[in-house]
Order: C-alpha cells, then structure tokens, then sequence
C-alpha cells in the first residue's frame, strides 16, 4: 500500500510537502492504465527494462498520490509527470490543482517522490546503506571536503548530496557545487548545511537498512 506522510521543513515553514512512499509490491500491471496520462503510456513502452519500467510506473504513482494529499479531486490520467531534458521530473496539472513540482528517487524496489509548492525547489534520495563506499563518495567530494570515517555517515553524505543536486536539478552532474559544509548526527538522523548554497538545508534518516535525504529551502 502506498503510504503519504505530510511535512513542513524550512523555518518558515515553506508550505507543506507530501511525501509517498511506495514498494514494488504495489505494482499492479492490470491498473496502469487507471492511473498513467497517455504520454506516460508512451514513455513507458519505449523502456525495455522491467526493474525501469515499475521505477517508473511507481514514481507517477507516488507522485499523484502525493499531490491527491494537497488537491482536490485530482484525476491521475489528467496528471503527467514528465522529466525535462536534464532528467528533472516536472508535473503537469490541470491549473486548478495548483502549481506544485515533484522529486522521485528509488533505490532497491522502494520508490519515494516529494511534492511541494513549484515556487520553492527540494530534491529527495534514498539509498542502501550497503551500496556505495567510501571510495564512491571521494570520487564526488570537492574542494577538500571531509570524507566521514564510517560508512553508513559517508552513505547518508552521499545521499545528502544527491538530494541537492536534484533540487538544482543537475543531479550528480554538478559535483562542485554538492559540497556538505557541516554534518551532524543526532541519533539515526542527521542534518547539513552546504558550502555554496547556504539557502538550502538538508536533513536525512536511516530507517534500517536505507537512508532517506531531503534538500529543503531555509529562510
Ligand atoms: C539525477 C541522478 C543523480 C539520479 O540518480 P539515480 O541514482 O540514477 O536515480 P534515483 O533513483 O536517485 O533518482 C531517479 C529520479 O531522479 C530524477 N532526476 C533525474 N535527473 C534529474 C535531475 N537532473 N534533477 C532532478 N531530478 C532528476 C528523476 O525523476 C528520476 O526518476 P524518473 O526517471 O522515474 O522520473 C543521476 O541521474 C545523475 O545525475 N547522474 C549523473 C551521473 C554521474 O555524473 N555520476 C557520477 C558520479 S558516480
């Protein structure tokens, strides 16, 4: 089952954001057609991979589930969340549903999207905490940036970073810009600043074998 969580982030509270979360077990081939706009139906048969192509379905799902939490009425066949050139997903509405925009990541076969107000951006990530070392983490860390010694801190940075860059819609593209300028860990959840954009905050959880990252706007 798909399960949406409402959360209010930033010091003034930038609106509120919805957060679904969903698992491959909610993949139901027989349904796509309820819930896909015709041109996610064609993006998706143009995706060979079957791990891809529920990725996909489930990020659409995730996303207008999480954007039914916000709206009214929302009919998900007139939703499409389509990815610009750069990879970025984008959402398309009716007008009346109001101007949001959306951040998708999956790792394994969990599928997480973030909706929130368009005006403001926030990126999301989630990873294994088994997947990458250390050694991934040096190949994007910049400008003398400190590598955490152990490897579930170095995986939430990773994680932390990826946030980021989805929130400036570069992705990973852009490592110069992904610098963490403090991490601190309180318990299972850690919060950052970054060194050339003090406007956004990030914080991210460790919910057992993952960590899950969200980049948020600050004051
Ligand atoms: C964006 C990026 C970080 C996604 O990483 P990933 O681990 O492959 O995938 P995730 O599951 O975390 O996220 C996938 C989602 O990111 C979103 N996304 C893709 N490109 C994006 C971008 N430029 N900005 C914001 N979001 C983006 C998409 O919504 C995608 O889901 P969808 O295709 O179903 O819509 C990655 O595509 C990227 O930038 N790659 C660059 C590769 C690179 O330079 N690597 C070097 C370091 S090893």
């Amino acid at each position: 089952m798909v399960s949406v969580y409402f959360l209010s982030l930033g010091r003034k509270k930038r609106g509120v954001c919805a957060l679904a979360v969903a698992n491959f077990s909610d993949f139901r081939e027989e349904r796509i057609r309820e819930y896909l706009s015709d041109s996610e139906l064609d993006r998706l048969r143009s995706i060979q991979l079957e791990k891809r192509q529920r990725e996909y379905v489930l990020g659409r799902l995730t996303t207008k589930m999480a954007l039914a939490s916000l709206t009214n009425n929302l009919k998900f066949r007139d939703v499409s969340v389509l990815n610009e050139a750069s990879g970025s997903p984008v959402i398309r509405a009716p007008l009346d549903h109001g101007d949001y925009g959306t951040s998708i990541a999956h790792t394994d076969e969990i599928v997480v999207s973030l909706v929130f107000q368009r005006e403001f951006s926030f990126g999301i990530d989630i990873e294994n905490l088994g997947r990458k070392s250390r050694s991934a983490l040096k190949y994007i860390a910049r400008g003398g940036e400190t590598i955490p010694e152990d490897s579930e801190s170095s995986m939430v940075a990773w994680t932390l970073k990826e946030s980021l860059g989805k929130a400036l819609k570069c992705g990973l593209r852009c490592p110069e810009e992904l610098v963490l300028a403090q991490l601190q860990r309180k318990d299972s959840v850690f919060f950052c600043s970054y060194r050339k954009h003090p406007e956004f905050g990030g914080i991210a959880r460790i919910y057992g074998n993952y960590s899950l990252a969200i980049t948020y706007p600050l004051g």
